[in-house]
């Protein structure tokens, strides 16, 4: 039997994605391999968010191209944004390559590869193609009681330092139906908790004269799912019905990752997020005011171009003020074509490096603080499997969203109680109590 092994970076989407790009190549009867060595298919789902995923990738295609000295047969395809970023070049830059596509044109996988993956054209093309919802097509899915549903592609925002607009194109919804019945669908087959996906998911329906609100009050209202979450909603499109929607719906969970990047109005102004920092800030009370319990996630951008000491600290004391259960932090990486990346003010590498540092830690200590605060509390936890830290211990995640990982005898994808005991500042600890009535 012919194998593959997919390698994925970037985002749940291109997660997702992958999901998809297996569940296709299964399709074509291939297997799955160990590892890349052991594949006659080797697949790389690429991010170009940052610098540093590129890095990565030439790594993993230079090995790749090594494999395929010794074994001309083996296929290198790459897909994602990294590839229709580079669409015009890919080629040239690796010749190791024999098949590219772009997010969205993954459907068109099985035709590129031909069956089996064999008798592939080198350079066979899918980037820059009519962009598809993926959701029709077979899928792998690594965990059977939880699941991932694109909602929509592609973002019409414009902040100034980012890629994805330009590799995954202006924003289409999904029709409300079909994703109802593919959420129907995964209930039907153990499913109970999905993840709503999109760049904003807050923007969702414009196009299809719906909203989010409601399609969240939909899903809510199917049976079996006991768990909605989505990633990511724009603060400048959360507004009072959504807040209504997670207040009222039992299944929608109490947390919102929602990005502030900067906590500087005047960064934020520049980077084209059209929200300020108080407006953010109201924004999070009025949350917090509805949904008792809420944990609260964001994405943070230290050196931006230009951006002063004094617009830094306000970043700093913004994570204080609102308290947040956790943030994904990021250096600004210029991406070629954005507007950020033109700019002549940038800031340099030590700075970036110290503010970085500084930020993380301010981020962890409130993060620990809040997680202190659940030590006694009794959390509803979605059993995932084994600890990864002790595999005498299980883990799952609260409704919340952190992880704890505890003593208990419960099943993966069982809904149980577990009193917690001890807290760090990314997970918690703590014994099971009693099983769930479900
Ligand atoms: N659509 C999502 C974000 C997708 S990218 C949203 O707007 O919520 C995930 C995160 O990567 C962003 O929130 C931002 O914090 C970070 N990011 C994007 N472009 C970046 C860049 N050029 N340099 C550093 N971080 C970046
Ligand atoms: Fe990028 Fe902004 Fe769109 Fe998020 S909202 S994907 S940060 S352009
Ligand atoms: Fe990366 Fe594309 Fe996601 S650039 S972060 S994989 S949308």
């Amino acid at each position: 039997m012919r194998r593959y092994f997919v390698t994925t970076f970037g985002c749940q989407m291109n997660a997702h994605d992958s999901e998809r790009i297996k569940g296709m190549l299964e399709e074509l009867g291939l297997g799955e391999a160990q590892s890349p060595d052991d594949a006659d298919v080797v697949v790389f789902n690429t991010c170009t968010i940052r610098e540093k995923p590129d890095t990565k990738l030439a790594a993993h295609l230079g090995e790749a191209g090594a494999r395929k000295r010794e074994r001309p047969d083996t296929v290198v395809a790459v897909g994602g944004c990294y590839a229709e970023a580079q669409r015009e070049r890919i080629f040239s830059l690796y010749p190791q390559v024999d098949v590219a596509f772009g997010p969205g044109t993954i459907g068109h996988l099985a035709e590129w590869l031909g069956a089996g993956g064999e008798g592939v054209a080198r350079g066979a093309w899918g980037t820059g193609e009519e962009r598809t919802f993926a959701a029709t097509l077979p899928a792998h899915r690594e965990r059977r009681f939880q699941a991932w549903v694109q909602i929509s592609m592609g973002c019409n925002s414009v902040c100034s330092y980012c890629i994805v607009p330009a590799v995954r194109g202006r924003e289409v919804s999904r029709r409300p139906g079909e994703i109802i019945a593919e959420i129907a669908s995964l209930a039907d087959s153990g499913v109970r908790e999905v993840t709503l996906l999109g760049q904003n998911v807050n923007s969702y329906g414009r196009d299809l004269g719906t909203d989010f609100a409601r399609l969240l009050r939909e899903v809510d209202a199917i049976d079996g799912i006991e768990r909605i979450r989505f990633t990511s909603p724009h603060p400048k499109d959360f507004r009072r019905p959504v807040i209504e929607a997670m207040a009222e719906c039992a299944a929608v969970c109490e947390h919102a990752h929602l990005p502030l990047q900067s906590g500087s109005t005047r960064v934020l102004k520049e980077m084209r997020r059209t929200y300020s920092r108080d407006r953010y800030l109201r924004l999070v009370d009025e949350m917090r005011a509805a949904i008792p319990d809420l944990a609260l996630t964001t994405d943070l951008i230290v050196g931006f171009p230009g951006e002063t000491e004094d617009d830094f600290r306000e970043t700093l004391s913004a994570v204080e003020e609102a308290g947040f259960d956790g943030a994904f932090t990021f250096v600004y990486s210029p991406r070629a074509g954005t507007e950020a990346a033109a700019r002549t003010d940038q800031i340099p590498d030590d700075v970036k490096r110290d503010r970085i540092e500084r930020l993380v830690e301010v981020v962890q200590r409130v993060a620990a603080e809040r997680n202190a605060s659940r030590v006694g509390a009794v959390e509803e936890v979605l059993v995932e499997g084994a600890s990864r830290t002790d595999p005498l211990l299980l883990s799952g995640r609260t409704r919340r969203n952190t992880t704890v990982n505890f003593a208990g005898d419960a099943h993966v994808g069982d809904l149980v109680a577990v009193r917690i005991e001890r807290a760090t500042s990314t997970s918690l600890a703590g014994a099971q109590a009693v099983v769930y009535a479900v």
